[in-house]
This record gives C-alpha cells, sequence and structure tokens, in this order.
C-alpha cells in the first residue's frame, strides 16, 4: 500500500502569512546547531518528502511553515515558487529555508525560475537555502534532470548561504512509477532507491549543520535493476508493472549507464522490500 501523501484541499489562496519570526537569542546562541531551534521554511512541504521531512523538523524543536500552492492548516502558507508570489513574505524571517517544491512537468520554469525566486528572497532574509536535487543531474539528458542541474547552479550563484543536497529516486517514486503498470524502460536498468525518511533525517542534519556548500549524495542501500525491484514488488505485494523493454536512447541511455546512482556518499538503511514491508503497517 502507498504511503498517504498529505496533499492539501482547495480554500482561498493567501499569501498574508509569513514565516513565524525568529527567536530572540540568548546571549551565546549560535544560529545552527542541534540546540538551536530555528524557524525553517519547507517549500513542497505537502509533497513526499516534505512529508517525512516536516515531522522530523519539528520532533527536534524548530518552529516550520510548510509553503505549496495548495497547502492547507496551521503550519501552511500559500505561495508559487514559479511565479514568486507569496515566496518573499514566506521567506521574511526564517532562517532557514529548506526548497523541495517542484513540478516535473513544468521543469524549466518551476526549477529555474522556482530557484531564483527562493534563493532571491533567502538572500535578501539572509537564510539559510537548502536546495534538494538528484544523483548525477550534471550529466544526465532527462529534461528535468537538467533543469535541476541549473537550478543548482543559480542557488550557488546566489548569494544565498546554501547547502545542495544530491539524492537517488526515492523508493515512493519507484512504487508510483509501478503503479503505472506499463513501465517503458530496459530491464537491465538500475536504480538505487532510498527512503524518503533516510533522505529526510539527512536534511534534518543539514539544518542543524548551518550552510554546507555540496553535501555530500545520499542514496539508498541497493543497486536493484527494474526487473529485480519489480519482482521484489510481486512477492511483497502481490503487485506488478509490465516492464516493456524500449531501445536505450537518449535519456533512457543515461539511465541505463546509470548515471543516476550514488558514486559516493552516504547510504540510507532501509531497502527497498523493507520498505514495501512497512507499507501496510505504518
Ligand atoms: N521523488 C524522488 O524520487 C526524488 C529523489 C531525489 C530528489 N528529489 C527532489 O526532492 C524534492 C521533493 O520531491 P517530492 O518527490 O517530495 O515532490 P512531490 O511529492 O511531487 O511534491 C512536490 C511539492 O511541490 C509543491 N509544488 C509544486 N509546484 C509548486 C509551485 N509552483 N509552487 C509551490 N509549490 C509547488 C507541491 O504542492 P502544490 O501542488 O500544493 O503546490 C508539493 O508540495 C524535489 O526537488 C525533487 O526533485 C525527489
Amino acid at each position: 500500500m502507498l504511503r498517504t501523501r498529505v496533499w492539501a484541499g482547495g480554500g482561498e489562496r493567501s499569501s498574508q502569512v509569513d514565516c513565524p519570526k525568529r527567536a530572540v537569542r540568548a546571549e551565546g546562541d549560535t544560529p545552527y546547531g542541534a540546540e538551536h531551534m530555528a524557524t525553517v521554511l519547507v517549500t513542497g512541504g505537502t509533497g513526499v518528502l516534505g512529508s517525512y521531512l516536516v515531522p522530523r523538523l519539528t520532533a527536534r524543536g524548530h518552529e516550520v511553515m510548510r509553503l505549496s500552492r495548495h497547502a492547507s492548516g496551521a503550519d501552511a502558507l500559500r505561495g508559487d515558487v514559479r511565479t514568486g508570489e507569496g515566496v518573499a513574505a514566506a521567506v521574511a524571517g526564517c532562517e532557514v529555508v529548506v526548497h523541495a517544491a517542484t513540478n516535473p512537468f513544468r521543469p524549466r520554469s518551476t526549477e529555474v525560475q522556482g530557484a531564483r525566486h527562493v534563493s532571491e528572497s533567502a538572500r535578501t532574509a539572509g537564510a539559510h537555502l537548502i536546495y534538494v536535487s538528484i544523483v548525477g543531474v550534471d550529466h544526465h539528458r532527462l529534461p528535468y534532470y537538467k533543469a535541476k542541474w541549473k537550478a543548482e547552479q543559480v542557488v550557488e550563484s546566489s548569494g544565498a548561504p546554501w547547502t545542495i543536497l544530491r539524492a537517488t529516486q526515492f523508493h515512493d517514486l519507484l512504487e508510483r512509477i509501478l503503479g503505472f503498470r506499463v513501465v517503458p524502460l530496459p530491464r537491465r536498468t538500475p536504480f538505487q532507491p532510498v527512503d524518503g525518511g533516510d533522505v529526510a533525517d539527512v536534511l534534518a542534519d543539514l539544518v542543524d549543520a548551518g550552510p554546507s556548500g555540496r553535501a555530500p549524495d545520499v542514496g539508498g542501500p541497493q543497486v536493484l535493476t527494474i526487473k529485480e525491484i519489480n519482482e521484489t514488488r510481486r512477492r511483497v505485494t502481490g503487485n506488478r508493472g509490465v516492464i516493456v523493454a524500449v531501445p536505450p536512447v537518449w535519456f533512457i541511455r543515461d539511465f541505463v549507464d546509470g548515471r543516476h546512482l550514488l558514486k559516493d556518499g552516504t547510504r540510507g538503511r532501509l531497502t527497498w522490500e523493507e520498505w514495501l514491508r512497512t507499507q501496510g503497517t505504518s
């Protein structure tokens, strides 16, 4: 069973509320470190990664707001990183912004323009900007990944104090892809799926660590072919996608060649099979 995504409901668009103002620091209190309770804005906080990250940050004592176009609830701010609407007001007063808002169907405007709007606001606010990216985006031809590589460069040159964390594909994404039932990929295509919770733990550490530049990449504990991933899913859940072999051309070639796999960095703990087994029980 898929983990429930926290998609927000409708309601009127509002960008009136901004991040809670920074707490007045006691003498000797530094802006970072596990002891410091920061005000953190998570763009895309209602998405898959945000749903792993927000509770972890809250559990560490941080004051967390989620920004998205349709966010609702007490900790929600409405805004659109693509147009910039509501972004500056949301970032003002925050010490850390984790930028995880994304839309693979509008990669250029959401990733690149979005990174511009968010990093400009972070620079103005003096906030630590953490951008969530994907392993291998600097040498991959998938248009979404190319846009993320551009967005990384926007963040790096923005003048805001920054951190970039690249992760491999989440278990949730593989589950979603196989849920489409027909998956056009060569059967030998490798993936290194990682638990979103493991990635969120690394992000929470980076919030506490302060600006770190390019952080070590994070990926899953195993490399498996899409065929093995599909077979494990069938064995554990009874569900199975149909892998339809297609020629390894253009960006599919880059996936077959494993350009999205971890070379060095941090390995998450939860395997694909273990994650599948948690889905009915969490
Ligand atoms: N999924 C993976 O396998 C994976 C792997 C490595 C890295 N990453 C990266 O991790 C980040 C989060 O990915 P995810 O899988 O959590 O994404 P997701 O589940 O698709 O969530 C996307 C979030 O962005 C928000 N959003 C979309 N367009 C927006 C806009 N124009 N303005 C403001 N908010 C917008 C969505 O909410 P609304 O629709 O309400 O706006 C939602 O909260 C992305 O940067 C992604 O590239 C993902």
